[in-house]
């Protein structure tokens, strides 16, 4: 056996996932690399169609013979908090070996995952329907009426690479809570997040009907999850292109789309830039910009500008660039050179289009794209009007506030939003006008508290996400009404 680069994930062997109570190894395998320098992390199995089938066929007979009362889905969830917590380390590391994502961060999002899984371990506890008020119409005289929730039924959820543990658990952590067995599909790039977790889970007491992790492509296991008739519910984090194509793809089922976005942070003259400042070194940045609401378009009222651009490109050039697993390390590596250059690419062609490169903007020795801040853009860039998915901040000057505010809502996107200002009544009217799922005031729209709702609008989703609101999609509200 070679030593293992990720604990308890044998980096010399297929390590099998759990399908219908059995650790299933396929016939063909995918390698997994670290993205930062290609070491071989391990490889997992690259199944299909007929593992789908058996994992939904189990996952059908887990629902209707062995249905998990509430108390008992609290208590695995509350467990596999607690197991979670105890190897936040391990996690961490897998995290940031898969996904480059620098341990700091990645031991922040191994805590998230703890709080994401206690916030669905309370709302099982406490999910309950109305009553209905029967006896306000005569029709309804001498009924009692209430909902019951039901969980919808089979649950197919395909993850992204961005969070690879978190954004999981925000997946099993509210379908567990509301009683639906899952076939979880993870990302192709950073699988091992998830056979963790499902190993802790198990270990936590969920029957092994309630979650199957079938490894594989896109095509090969993706669309026989969403083409399955016995799967009620998608859930979905990644792509537009991809989320929507779902969505067409299953109109008979529940689709649940979590998309991209560019974010955008207005900086009002009267507002505490300052604050707002060091908080977008981090939030333009953190995981290399590989997250929905990283700060993407800095609109900053002119009068401030020139400050403003000068102490953050001060700022960007301090973040520590390298190796994921260094605990000095700011920012690492993009999640393939492919992504690295189309960023790099996307930040050149600004250039040439007349912007300025006021920090970064060139790969460096090990390969990573340096933090970049691009001064003078204009909407029509496409650092502006696209996703980056990558280390850069664009920033756009203005001289009127509800110009900016226009222009933030000039996007295909509406995940989440930011403004800095003193002014209250500026703060209500950003609150009012900015057409995003989230607007968050005196804070970078890189903000996300795990039992919040959370999801956008536009070609940023159809859904919020956040336990208490996943579990009232991955239910169903049947009416009970007693006579007499
Ligand atoms: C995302 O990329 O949508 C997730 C961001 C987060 O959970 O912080």
């Amino acid at each position: 056996m070679s030593t293992p680069t990720i604990p308890g994930i044998d980096a010399g062997t297929v390590t099998p996932v759990p399908i219908d109570g059995e650790l299933v190894a396929g016939t063909e395998a995918i390698e997994v690399r670290a993205p930062y320098d290609g070491t071989l992390l391990g490889s997992v199995p690259a199944l299909g169609a007929e593992e789908v089938d058996r994992a939904v066929a189990a996952a059908k007979k887990a629902l209707h013979e062995n249905p998990l009362p509430q108390w008992k889905r609290a208590e695995i969830l509350d467990k596999a908090a607690l197991l979670l917590a105890e190897r936040e380390e391990e996690f961490a590391r897998c995290i940031a070996l898969e996904a480059a994502k620098p341990i700091r961060t990645a031991r922040a999002e191994a805590q998230r995952a703890v709080s994401t899984l206690q916030f669905s371990a309370a709302v099982a506890r406490t999910l309950a329907g109305e009553v209905v008020p029967m006896e306000a119409s005569a029709a309804g005289m001498g009924k009692l009426a209430f909902i019951l929730r039901v969980p919808v039924g089979v649950v197919g959820a395909i993850a992204p690479f961005n969070f690879p543990l978190n954004l999981v658990a925000h997946k099993l952590g509210p379908a567990i809570a509301a009683g639906c067995p899952v076939v979880l599909k993870p990302a192709s790039q950073t699988p091992f997040s998830s056979i963790l977790l499902a190993r802790v889970l198990f270990e936590a007491g969920l029957p092994a009907g309630y979650l199957h992790v079938v490894t594989g492509g896109g095509s090969k296991v993706g669309n026989p999850i969403v083409d399955h008739e016995d799967i009620a519910l998608i859930t979905f984090t990644g792509s537009p292109e991809v989320g929507w194509g779902i969505r067409a793809r299953a109109p008979r089922k529940r689709v649940g789309l979590e998309l991209g976005n560019n974010a955008p942070l207005i900086l009002e003259a009267d507002g505490d830039w300052r604050t707002a400042v060091a908080k977008v070194k981090v939030a333009g940045f953190s995981h290399a910009g590989q997250s929905c609401i990283s700060t993407q378009r800095l609109f900053v009222h002119e009068s401030i500008a020139d400050e403003v651009v000068s102490e953050l490109a001060a700022a960007v050039r301090t973040i520590v660039v390298g190796d994921p697993l260094d605990e000095a390390t700011d920012v690492s590596a993009l999640i393939n050179t492919g992504e690295r250059d189309r960023v790099a690419g996307w930040v050149k062609e600004a250039a040439e289009q007349g912007a300025t490169v006021a920090a970064g903007g060139e790969i460096g020795a090990d390969g990573v794209l340096l933090p970049t801040l691009v001064d003078g853009a204009t909407p029509d860039m496409k650092v502006c009007s696209q996703e980056v998915f990558g280390p850069v901040v664009a920033v756009i000057r203005y001289s009127d506030f509800d110009d900016a505010l226009r222009q933030a809502n000039d996007t295909r996107y509406g995940l989440q939003a930011g403004v800095f200002t003193s002014d209250i009544t500026k703060g209500l009217r950003a609150a009012r006008t900015l057409d995003f799922g989230g607007v968050v005031i005196n804070e970078v729209p890189t903000f996300r508290a795990d039992q919040q709702p959370y999801g956008g609008l536009r070609d940023s989703g159809n859904t919020k996400e956040g336990p208490a609101w996943s579990v009232r999609e991955m239910t169903e509200e049947r009416l009970i009404i007693l006579n007499g």
